[in-house]
C-alpha cells in the first residue's frame, strides 16, 4: 500500500460519501490561484469534520487557522440556522481569499473572520464574554497546541469537542528529540492532555491524498 492508494481510496470515499460542491471546489482552486500554502484539509477530512460537529448538535464553532476558509465553509455548511462560526487567521491576504471564498459558498451570514494572532484574538474574545463554543477545529500554528487546548477548555461549556489537525506528523511525533517546534508542540499537547483532568481525548492516525497525519479529537468534560 502507498500513497497512491491512498489518494485513490480518498477519490473512491469521495465519490460515494460527499455530494459535488462546486463552492468547495472553487475555494481550492482560487486558493491556490492566490498562491495560498496547499494545506487545507483533504474532503474527505472536510466531511469528517461536518459530520463530527453536525453529530455533536454544534452551533458555536471557532476555528483557529482560516487559510483560505476551506474547512471553514465545511464547518460553516454542518451549522444549523442560526448558528455561528468564528475563525481566526494571523494573515490579511489569506484572510481575504477566504472571504471571498465564503462568499461564494453562501456562508457568509454564519462565519466571522478575526484577523490577528490567534492568541491575541482568544483574549479579546474573552474579555468581551463571547458566548461558549460547542466545537472547535484547530489548525493553526502547531506549537501553541496546549495554549490553544486552554483557551478552547476557558471558551466551551463541558461537552464540547475539540479536533486537532496534524497531531501524527509522519509519525514525527513520536521522536523525544526532534526540535522541531511543531513535533514538539504536539508533544506538548499530549502531554497536558494525560493529566488533564478535564478533558478526554483519542487520537486516529490517517492516511489519504495528505499523506500520513492524524487527527486528536478531545471532549472536555
Ligand atoms: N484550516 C484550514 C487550513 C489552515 S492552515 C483549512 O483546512 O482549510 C494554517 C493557517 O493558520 C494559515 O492560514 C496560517 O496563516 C494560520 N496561522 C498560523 N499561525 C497563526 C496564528 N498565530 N494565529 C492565527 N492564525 C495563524
Ligand atoms: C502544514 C500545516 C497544516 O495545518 C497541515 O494540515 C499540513 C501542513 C504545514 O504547515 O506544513
Ligand atoms: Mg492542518
Amino acid at each position: 500500500m502507498n500513497e497512491q492508494t491512498w489518494t485513490e481510496v480518498d477519490r473512491y470515499l469521495e465519490s460515494k460519501l460527499i455530494p459535488h460542491d462546486p463552492a468547495l471546489d472553487a475555494a481550492i482552486a482560487e486558493s491556490r490561484a492566490a498562491g495560498l500554502p496547499e494545506i487545507a484539509v483533504s474532503p474527505i477530512e472536510g466531511n469528517r469534520l461536518a459530520l463530527l460537529a453536525r453529530i455533536r448538535g454544534a452551533r458555536r464553532i471557532l476555528e483557529i487557522g482560516t487559510l483560505g476558509g476551506y474547512s471553514a465553509i465545511w464547518l460553516a455548511q454542518a451549522l444549523p440556522v442560526g448558528g455561528e462560526l468564528i475563525t481566526l487567521e494571523i494573515d490579511p491576504k489569506h484572510a481575504a481569499v477566504a472571504q471571498r471564498n465564503i462568499d461564494r459558498a453562501g456562508v457568509t451570514d454564519k462565519v466571522k473572520i478575526i484577523v490577528g494572532p490567534a492568541l491575541e484574538s482568544l483574549a479579546r474574545l474573552a474579555g468581551a464574554g463571547i458566548e461558549p463554543f460547542d466545537f472547535f477545529f484547530v489548525d493553526a500554528d502547531k506549537k501553541e497546541g496546549p495554549a490553544y487546548l486552554e483557551w478552547a477548555i476557558k471558551l466551551s461549556r463541558p461537552g464540547a469537542v475539540v479536533v486537532v489537525d496534524n497531531v501524527i506528523r509522519d509519525g514525527d511525533v513520536i521522536d523525544e528529540q526532534s526540535d522541531h517546534p511543531s513535533v514538539k508542540g504536539v508533544r506538548a499537547l499530549f502531554d497536558l492532555i494525560s493529566q488533564h483532568p478535564r478533558v478526554e481525548a483519542t487520537a486516529i492516525q490517517t492516511v489519504g491524498q495528505r499523506g500520513y497525519d492524524g487527527i486528536l479529537i478531545a471532549h472536555i468534560t
